[in-house]
């Protein structure tokens, strides 16, 4: 099961900042497709229920915001999702990780 059919068929979708500690599994999980892969096996990352849903989201996640799937629409090789945002939960002990030079780079913004 991958993030796009969960979206569509429960009409919830969860965004998260990941923390700084999981930059490479992050790194690994941008650079390869979902598609036929478990990338959350794969790049060993621990995952943790969110409150009021039914996606986990990673262990180190800075932000992690909460959305209904309101509509979505085919552009060419993308889907665009609107969404509104129900919650938006931080964790003061996680380091928000940011993409530099396009998504050459995974590191916190300082
Ligand atoms: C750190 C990072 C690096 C990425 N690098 C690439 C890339 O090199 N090429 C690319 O087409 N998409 C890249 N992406 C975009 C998407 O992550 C990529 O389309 C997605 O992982 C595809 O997986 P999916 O088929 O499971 O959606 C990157 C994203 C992140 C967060």
């Amino acid at each position: 099961m991958n993030g796009r059919s969960v979206g569509k068929e429960t009409k919830e979708v969860i965004l998260t900042i990941p923390g700084a500690e999981i930059a490479d599994a992050v790194m690994g999980c941008g650079t390869a497709s979902g598609r036929d892969t478990d990338k959350i096996a794969k790049n060993g990352i621990d995952m943790q229920e969110m409150p009021g849903s039914g996606i986990r989201v990673p262990v180190h996640s800075k932000v992690a915001i909460r959305c209904s799937l309101k509509e979505y629409h085919e552009t060419g090789d993308h889907y665009l999702y609107i969404c509104n945002v129900e919650e938006v939960l931080a964790n003061e002990a996680e380091e928000a990780l940011f993409a530099w030079k396009g998504y050459a780079e995974l590191r916190p913004a300082k």
